[in-house]
């Protein structure tokens, strides 16, 4: 059977060259970058030349680059890092859960938190960041994309309310990492989390951009990795590939596979529009089209359940998500799309189609094909298309 994998939101597999990059790491090269023998110099050499690649990345000095273990990583360390008790946070509704679980947790040592709510585009209105700030505002939390729908928060505008204020400010760019041109001083951002997994590098490794000066206390405490700020042996082999992952990003830009990848994206929208009962979450603001990522799209289907059609898609062997969330067996239905409007059955009768970056003309197709079919197969055995399920 043939496999199509459309959730590259969720992870995404090695590139080739990526696997090639790290191979040596784990091997021949094994030394740990703080030994001063030639093994550990060949180590320590790979991570400068990593760090080198992310600062060209982020558009920031190579002293300002913090490698970690990923997006959630990323995200708890400006949160735990910076806040304290009686300071005041602001993020967002639609944020992972790895800020909102965050968030959470510094409510039990005296941080309040403003969850701002998106607009029902999926946009969050950068006035309401701004109508949130108070005195004691120590941070702004907003993402670069959301992992839902894709859709491109104004990040800018809302570095220049947190400059004008003088409250710092982190952006979740996992994302958004190597689907935007990236700049962080344009972003006007203090820290931005991204992770090596959604761009085609290996799992459990990513970075931070922390600009000079930001006062973080680590999470990690131990040798003086990183400058002091993330202890622990430095995970060469993933560094390495986060690099390679990185490069190979910054190719993807300018050679106009983003491009591609849109045209494909929109291919499919199209195509699963033309079944009757669906729409786009995520895509319109009025009559003006929402920026998003090239790559996502998210998609209800009227009179089914979302899980049912992620099951009966990979039965064809198509691989996509459904937004909503199993709780102690309860299927929730996703927190980004309910805190757009959506009611309920529509929310969990929602998908994410998430291409990949070598995505083909014949993966869209053969989705095209098989969506088509499951929508209608489920709908006339579905209790929700008979109405009997509230
Ligand atoms: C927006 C966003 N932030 C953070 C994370 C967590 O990243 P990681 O899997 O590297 O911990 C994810 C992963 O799904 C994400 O989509």
């Amino acid at each position: 059977m043939r496999r199509v994998y459309m959730d590259a939101n969720a992870t995404t597999p090695l590139l080739p060259e990526v696997m090639e990059a790290m191979r040596p790491y784990w091997m021949e090269r094994f030394g740990n970058a703080s030994s001063i023998h030639l093994h550990g110099q060949q180590a320590h050499t790979a991570v400068d030349r990593a760090r080198e690649t992310l600062a060209e990345f982020f558009n920031c000095h190579a002293a300002e680059v913090v490698f970690n273990s990923g997006g959630t990583e990323g995200d708890n360390t400006a949160i735990f890092g910076l806040l304290h008790p009686g300071d005041h946070f602001i993020t967002t509704s639609i944020e992972h859960s790895a800020i909102l679980r965050a968030a959470d947790r510094m409510a039990q040592h005296g941080v309040e938190t403003t969850f701002v709510a998106p607009q029902a585009s999926g946009l969050i209105d950068p006035a309401d960041i701004l109508r949130a700030i108070r005195p004691e505002t120590r941070l702004i939390s907003v993402m670069l994309a959301n992992n839902e729908t894709g859709v491109l928060q104004p990040v800018e505008e809302i570095g220049k309310i947190a400059a004008d204020t003088g409250v710092f400010f982190h952006i979740d760019a996992v994302q958004g990492a190597g689907k935007v041109e990236f700049d962080v001083r344009r972003f006007g951002c203090h820290l931005l989390s991204i992770s090596a997994h959604k761009m085609h590098g290996p799992k459990g490794i990513g970075a931070m951009f922390m600009r000079r000066g930001t006062p973080i206390e680590p999470l990690l405490v131990g040798g003086s990795h990183e400058r002091r700020q993330r202890a622990g042996t430095e995970n060469v082999p993933g560094i390495v590939g986060l690099a390679k992952a990185v490069e190979l990003a910054i190719h993807s830009l300018e050679d106009g596979t983003i491009g591609r990848l849109a045209a494909l994206r929109d291919r499919l929208e199209a195509g699963i529009l033309e079944i009757s009962g669906t729409g786009i979450n995520g895509a319109w603001d009025g009559d003006q089209p929402v920026p998003r990522v090239a790559n996502t799209t998210n998609i209800w289907f009227d009179h089914l359940e979302g899980e049912a059609l992620v099951i009966a898609l990979d039965l064809k062997g198509v691989a996509v998500s459904g937004g909503s969330a199993c709780h102690s067996g309860a299927t929730e239905p996703s927190h980004v799309l309910m805190a757009m409007g959506l009611d309920k059955n529509r929310a969990r009768a929602s998908l994410r189609f998430s291409l990949l970056k070598t995505a083909t003309e014949a993966d869209v197709d053969y989705v095209l094909k098989v969506v088509p079919e499951a929508v209608g197969h489920l709908r006339t055995i579905s209790p929700v298309a008979a109405g009997t399920l509230g």
